[in-house]
């Protein structure tokens, strides 16, 4: 994926064509029923003619793919970059999408310098720094302030340089330091493995946690499910993920789908059918988190496939695997998924 950012950059342009805004995609369906769409893209992938006025057909808000994160944003301490931000959220006003953040505080794709500086001397600016920058020069309808905090196999927290340097208690740090820079963007917690079925613990150690944000005040928005999808593993227990969005929605909070992609890893070779279990998959979760009347918006990360990293497995490489992922092939024409999808939104009650 460098190669290609690097490979492409100097190339991408922003420009549209004319063409750009004809036919009615998902945006339009999620709008009738007061529901978001919207996509996760990267810089480097307006290199490609075919990409934005797909894009623009479907998504009514812009996600960062990665040019938000702390590595990208601050490579040298005290030093953003802002410039590649600029071009997405320069191209979502233009193209009046909304655009929405992540992450602010992540444990992953931090630089190097973070964690000795952390360290040696343990500033809270270091983290609401850049919180307070990113939350002021851009507009954002909503941002996931943490990431990723609860552990993989739910028993606590995860090992982060965050919670090192500021023990729990950065999790509330950060959210009060968004609120304060953007009282008018959504504050959002992210995780992922609520959605999955054996995510019990997942799911208890989720409410635990926004239960003790919202007891001291910490001012949480709303819960982010990844929605990162398995066909063929982890697939979605439709009553398990019910009750959970009931128990979050009962605390007053929304939820937005905010990373959607369906990963067929484990599938047969034939794609016809590795497509139709994608989509399948999609429909199950969506279905359930749709009709949950707090779940706001759906978000795909990334729209397709041909901008899918090819997979680490040596197995997965030898049989020349490419995932499937996401509402595109990599010819940009749509999949089964991108039906699911809609069909999900049609298929959803109003919220208003
Ligand atoms: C990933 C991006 O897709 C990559 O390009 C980047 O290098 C690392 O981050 N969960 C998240 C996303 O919350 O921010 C991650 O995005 C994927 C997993």
């Amino acid at each position: 994926m460098i190669d290609r950012r690097t490979l492409l950059a100097g190339a991408a342009s922003l420009a549209l064509p004319a063409s750009a805004q004809a036919a009615p995609g998902l945006k339009e369906i999620a709008a009738s029923k007061g529901l978001v769409f919207g996509c996760a893209a990267a810089t480097y992938e307006f290199g490609n003619g075919d990409f934005a006025p797909t894009l623009l057909r479907d998504a009514a808000q812009l996600v960062p793919e990665y040019e938000m994160k702390r590595d990208v944003l601050e490579p040298r301490p005290g030093r953003y970059d802002f410039s590649a931000l600029d071009r997405l959220s320069g191209f979502a006003r233009r193209n009046g999408l909304s655009f929405r953040g992540t992450p602010l505080v992540w444990w992953h794709s931090n630089p190097p310098w973070l964690a000795p500086a952390l360290q040696a001397r343990r500033d809270d600016r270091l983290m609401t720094g850049p919180i307070a920058a990113l939350l002021k020069r851009y507009s954002m309808a909503s941002v996931d302030v943490v990431n990723e905090a609860v552990a993989e196999d739910g028993n606590g927290l995860r090992p982060s340089v965050w919670l090192d340097a500021f023990g729990p208690g950065y999790i509330e740090m950060a959210f009060h330091a968004a609120r304060q820079a953007a009282p008018g963007t959504r504050l959002v917690y992210n995780d992922y493995g609520c959605e999955w079925g054996s995510g019990d613990r997942i799911r208890a150690a989720h409410l635990k946690l926004l239960d003790g944000l919202l007891k001291r005040n910490a001012p949480v928005d709303a819960l982010g499910l990844q929605g990162h999808l398995w066909a063929f593993r982890d697939r979605t227990d439709q009553r398990k993920l019910r009750d959970f969005l009931q128990a979050v929605r009962d605390r007053g909070l929304a939820v937005l789908v905010t990373e959607l992609d369906v990963d067929d890893t484990g599938g047969p070779a034939d794609i016809a059918t590795r497509d139709r279990a994608v989509a399948d998959e999609a429909r199950r979760f969506l279905d359930v988190a749709l009709d949950n009347p707090a779940t706001q918006a759906v978000i795909a990360w990334n729209l397709s496939d041909r901008y899918v990293d090819a997979p680490q497995d040596w197995k997965l490489k030898l049989l020349n695997w490419r995932y499937r992922k996401t509402l595109y092939d990599a010819q940009m024409r749509r999949k089964p998924l991108w039906d699911a999808v809609a069909r999900a939104f049609a298929g959803a009650r109003a919220r208003y």
